[in-house]
């Protein structure tokens, strides 16, 4: 290498390297993994990131040290230190950690998901609580779900029917993820792409390869991500990001714009969001970045969450059959065999509800929710916790903690009614959907869809594991990832149980 390059990269590195022992003598971090120079820990991160740290807090204690690259990422694991991030020193670590990905799609967040704790962020998480996600809001698109649900329940039905299909298994996951997919695009665009028939128009088309194309793209670059000087070797594929930007923006921008229209003609809002946002643009003064990021944030946060729970239930619920009978004994008591469940007998269902909140505690499908970052120095557990650093909380390790559950690692929804334990952010034990500031405003929406989907599914089938398969050979191992999906999609066979009459789709046009 040419010796004018050697210099400033040994310059680089020597910098870096008296950075990371300035920050470690002056300040008290927590312990962890010895970090290598430059790299820090992330050659050491086993791939399903939540089991690697809560095996480290094992080693080093229940807050840790973590250098990604050169930034230190702090990870706490019981629920005494979850309080003191996500309560005493809520404010000053409510900022977020953008990726270069992140900052792009977010116009530097200038949506909710991205934004920094700031003027920006308030206004925004307002027009959530006071107009988005109010209990009024929810009931009003509440036949929507029941609608999809139903579909489901139909597209099941019709399948097992099939003679094709005859002693085969089906793999859940389909059917949960049209259910998420077409309830995220009508809450949020006032759009099913699918008709009836299954059959998906062309801008269902253009936001499914949208969303495949973003993936993409925030799936690259992960080295140079933690790595700052190495950037210049991998430098973001400006294009490709511009292009993917303008190809969301012009999709969003026909929707609102046939919204615009329809309200024109009919003279009133519907409930959706995207409604919502038009008619609200004035009173917030919100830009159409802002618009568009909203609504492109409902899709990445509240599509995949609310698919992922179910599955990881249904697979406890194939696993233990027990538990699975019991919730259909209290669906026959409570519903009977004449009429399909509604959202309206959830209160009179509380099996049903602590068995969608069992699955949720073992299984959070955001093990580490999403990365805050502290926008001042603050202490954690006596520790110190610099500004700048990424602090996570790993609700997957809380949830399991053994000094505070009993038989943790149980599928055992009676627990919750023994001792009702909240899991909206008011309890530190069990916080599928984080606290504070920036616990998820779509908390009652996801639980109220999960519990829906679980209950239709409960009462109109028996599950069982695949011809040959014993339910203790049911893979519950996760695939990396900041959303986690079972490694091993979950295959089940479903048997009818009701008469053929209450398999049809309710279909509302909204
Ligand atoms: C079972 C379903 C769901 C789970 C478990 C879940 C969980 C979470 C978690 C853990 C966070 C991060 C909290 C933090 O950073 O402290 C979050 C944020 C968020 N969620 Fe959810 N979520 C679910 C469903 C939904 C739904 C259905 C929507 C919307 C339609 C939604 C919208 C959001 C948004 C916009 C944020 C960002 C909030 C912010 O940064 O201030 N989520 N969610």
């Amino acid at each position: 290498m040419a010796l004018p390059l050697i210099l400033p990269i040994c310059l680089i590195l020597l910098f870096l390297a008296l950075y990371m022992l300035y920050q470690r003598l002056r300040f008290k971090l927590p312990p962890g993994p010895r970090p290598w120079p430059i790299v820090g820990n992330l050659y050491d991160i086993k791939p399903v990131r939540f089991r690697c740290f809560a095996e480290w807090a094992q080693a080093y204690g229940p807050v840790i040290s973590v250098w990604f690259g050169s930034r230190l990422n702090v990870i706490v694991s019981n629920s005494e230190l979850a309080k003191e991030v996500l309560k005493e020193n809520d404010q000053q670590l409510a900022d977020r950690h953008r990726s270069r990905s992140a900052a792009k799609f977010s116009r530097d967040g200038q949506d909710l998901i991205w934004a920094d704790y700031g003027p920006h962020y308030v206004k925004v998480r307002k027009v959530c609580t006071l107009e988005l996600f109010t209990p009024k809001r929810l009931e009003s698109l509440r036949p929507i779900r029941e609608d999809e649900v139903t579909a489901m329940v139909e597209s099941i039905f019709k399948d097992c029917a099939n003679p094709d299909n005859d002693g085969k298994s089906l793999l859940v996951k389909k059917y949960l993820g049209a259910v998420a997919f077409n309830n995220i695009t009508r809450l949020a665009f006032g759009k099913r792409f699918v008709n009836s028939e299954g059959v998906m128009d062309e801008q269902g088309l253009e936001f499914k390869a949208i969303v495949a194309n973003g993936l993409k793209l925030g799936a690259s670059l992960a080295m140079a991500e933690h790595i700052p000087w190495l950037r210049w070797m991998f430098p973001l594929e400006e294009e490709a990001f511009a292009k993917h930007g303008a190809r969301r923006d012009r999709l969003t921008r026909a929707i609102m714009e046939e919204h615009t229209q329809a309200r024109q003609k009919s003279g009133g809002a519907k409930q959706h969001f995207v409604d919502a946002l038009l008619t609200l643009q004035d009173k917030y003064d919100l830009s159409e970045d802002t618009i568009i990021g909203l609504l492109w944030d409902m899709i990445t946060a509240g599509m995949d969450t609310t698919a992922i729970s179910v599955e990881w239930a249904m697979a406890e619920l194939v696993k233990n059959p027990r538990v699975q009978h019991k919730a259909q004994e209290e669906l026959d008591r409570v519903i009977g065999f004449e009429r399909v469940l509604t959202e309206a007998n959830f209160s009179n269902l509380p099996y049903l509800q602590c068995v969608a909140k069992e699955a949720l505690r073992l299984h959070p499908p955001t093990p580490l929710m999403l990365p805050h970052r502290a926008n001042a120095n603050v202490k954690i557990g006596g520790y110190d916790i610099p500004k700048g650093s990424n602090v996570h909380v790993n609700v997957w390790a809380v949830a399991r903690d053994p000094t505070m559950w009993k038989n943790p690692l149980e599928f055992r929804p009676e627990r919750f009614l023994e001792e009702d334990v909240d899991m909206k952010g008011h309890d530190f034990r069990l916080l599928p959907f984080g606290a504070g500031r920036r616990v998820c405003p779509g908390a009652q929406l996801g639980i109220n869809l999960v519990t829906s989907m679980l209950g239709h599914l409960l009462h109109h089938f028996v599950w069982t594991p695949p011809e040959g398969i014993k339910p203790e050979e049911i893979d519950m191992s996760e695939n990396p990832g900041l959303v986690t999906y079972m490694r091993t999609p979950l295959q089940a066979m479903a048997t009818p149980r009701l008469p053929s009459h209450l398999y049809k789709r309710v279909a509302v046009d909204m």
